[in-house]
């Protein structure tokens, strides 16, 4: 997830790039590989420095905290359209170089649009949809006889997507933002303005905030906001707002943990990935690779592997294709003997850098074994160790238990089913929806499951056929982050050893498709008439409901989207368990976000 950050000042300032510098760490946890700083000074002279990197490194490298002006941008780049590199990073130029511009989002529409600027006869330098941005408004500024606002508005119905734009002009001291469905806000200053992706970045600088909702243009001068509604070209009268939060509580978005934030956040990175699927070339490819070959691995660990477990349900369900889903070590003593050429693996990995997948990459690799990767790290090792990747477009997370990661991995793997089948993936544009009204209606049932489940020390977690997976996830998650023992297992297995754990009170949790109910309450019933307490996470079931204690019930969907649905229930029993029984979630004990060992 890029960030993005501007201010314009009364006076030509010394200090301005210290400024940016510290406002891209601050905008840094987000995530990102590329950063760059524009300033431009009282005699419209526009500075443009920008690489690969850091912001540290890129930093001394090119001096950014010794820029000067009184106006200017910093960006941080996480790459989706276009490879990090000097030229896809951002600020971006437009053809004449008096215009400098970056932006904080994804439009979905670049490729066409960098097509047309083209044959308008634009310069365009890298393949970057932020530079996009900045040409689709000089395109309409040459035209209108120089009016910044009127030809922003006119970019806005070019410019197709979610994003966040920040850009300046050399002959006027204001800076020009506008926001469509990504975050921005504005900064007052005694004697100057800024505005930003997000709220940490302006904090140092001042308290006083000025809200921006989609569809509004900020003109930003030293003297103050104004705020323009795209549409009707009227001005917004709005009260700024002082912030009072502490700086921590802001940068966890007003959650009490990562955590909790990265699970609502899982909405808007599924819509986010979903653009990005339908946009890039490198799905294509990716579907190229799978279609030529046999047989396919699906490879990761820990949750990386339940998300394989997952989309091995889907890849043979829906598209007919049997792949097979494997821990790095099991591919490595189990696999990989015996594959060539003919042979693909997918290798999943938030971070792109767990050691033991490297390893079995290694391995493949030295067999001709075509490799995949599904990573959320852009720049990370598995980038340049796999053949193509896909990203999974979720920004940084934080937290140690992966949420929204194992969500975008999931989905994925559930698009590339739909394409391999020749189904429309349209059809899951309703995903982040659902996801965001399973949150709303589970979260207060999942924090009451949570208080009956802290009191146990060991559980378990039962799943059949899709469901499977589901039920590892939410005893993994569990285990992470409530050192609690909790098991998950293919429900018919239950009553093949594990039963004996049930007495009275045991709670037995079970993840539950539309199309196995019937199946499920017989193992429900194995638990309950032993006086073990049954909690249901399924879709609302009248006859499912009368057989057990507790239910967590999700929205209405098609089957293939209700393990995704499912998985929140779990995420927010094991937060809210996590809580209950006094740890941090976030920084659980022992573990690390990012395994570089064997
Ligand atoms: O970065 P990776 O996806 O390769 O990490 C794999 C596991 O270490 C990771 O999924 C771990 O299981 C999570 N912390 C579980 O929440």
């Amino acid at each position: 997830m890029c960030g993005i950050f501007g201010l314009v000042s009364a006076r030509e300032r010394q200090d301005l790039g210290a400024i940016l510098v510290e406002a891209g760490q601050r905008l840094a946890y987000r995530g990102y590989d590329s950063v760059g700083c524009a300033t431009v000074n009282g005699a419209g002279v526009i500075d443009l420095r920008k690489d690969v990197g850091r912001v540290a490194e890129v930093s001394e490298r090119l001096r950014l905290d010794q820029m000067r002006g009184q106006r200017g941008i910093v960006q941080l780049r996480w790459a989706t359209f276009g490879a990090p590199s000097h030229r896809n990073a951002q600020p971006h130029l437009d053809c004449d170089g008096d215009m400098v511009g970056a932006h904080n989002g994804n439009v979905v529409n670049n490729v066409q649009l960098q097509d047309r600027l083209v044959r308008q006869g634009h310069t365009l330098r890298g393949t970057n949809d932020g530079e996009t941005c900045v040409h689709a408004v000089e395109h309409h500024f040459d035209r209108n006889g120089g009016d910044m606002v009127d030809a922003i508005r006119q970019a806005y119905d070019d410019l197709a997507g979610d994003y966040a734009l920040l850009i300046t002009h050399c002959d006027e001291n204001r800076l020009y933002a506008i926001k469509k469905g990504s975050g921005l806000v504005a900064g007052l200053g005694p004697d100057f303005t800024c505005a930003s992706s997000d709220l940490p970045s302006i904090l140092p600088l001042t308290r006083t905030v000025l809200r921006v909702h989609d569809g509004e243009i900020l003109v930003l001068s030293p003297e103050g906001v104004r705020i323009i509604q795209v549409d009707t070209g009227q001005e917004v009268d709005r009260e700024p707002v002082e912030i009072t939060e502490s700086m921590e509580s802001v940068t966890k978005g007003g959650y009490p943990h990562f955590m909790l934030k990265e699970i609502h956040e899982q909405p808007t990175a599924a819509a986010e990935l979903l653009h990005l699927l339908d946009q890039s070339v490198h799905v294509d490819r990716f579907l190229e690779i799978l279609r030529a070959s046999e047989p396919v691995f699906l490879v990761g660990c820990g949750t990386s592997y339940h998300a394989c477990l997952l989309g091995a349900y889907y890849l043979n369900q829906i598209a007919g294709r049997l792949t097979v889903p494997m821990l790095p070590g099991q591919f490595i003593t189990r696999a990989a003997g015996s594959v060539g050429a003919r042979a693909a693996a997918v290798f999943v990995s938030q971070s792109g850098e767990t050691k033991d997948v490297l390893n079995a990459v290694k391995v493949a690799r030295s067999r001709a074994c075509r490799t995949l990767g599904v990573l959320n790290v852009i720049g990370s090792t598995l980038t340049h160790a796999s053949e193509t990747y896909l990203p999974l477009a979720c920004g940084y997370e934080i937290s140690v238990p992966a949420t929204k990661t194992f969500m975008n991995q999931a989905l994925l793997f559930l698009y590339l089913a739909y394409r391999l089948a020749d189904r429309d993936p349209a059809a899951l544009d309703a995903v982040p929806g659902l996801l965001e009204s399973t949150i709303a209606v589970t979260d207060a049932p999942a924090r009451r499951v949570a208080e009956t489940l802290a009191a146990w020390d060991e559980l378990y977690y039962l799943g059949y056929g899709i469901t499977e997976p589901i039920a590892l996830e939410g005893a993994l998650k569990l285990k992470e982050i409530t050192y609690t023992h909790c098991e998950g297992i293919f429900s018919a297995e239950f009553k093949h050893g594990p039963l004996s754990a049930v007495r009275a009170g045991y709670p037995v949790t079970f993840f539950t498709a539309p199309d196995d109910v019937d199946m499920m309450i017989n193992h429900v019933n194995e638990v309950t008439c032993r006086e073990g307490r049954a909690i249901a996470v399924a879709q609302d079931n009248d006859v499912l409901r009368s057989n057990v204690q507790d239910y967590l019930a999700v929205p209405p969907s098609d089957p293939w989207v209700f393990p995704l649905l499912a998985t929140i229930p779990a995420q927010l029993v094991s937060y809210y368990a996590s809580v209950a029984r006094g740890f941090d979630p976030d920084f659980p004990r022992n573990l690390s976000k990012t395994l570089t060992v064997d």
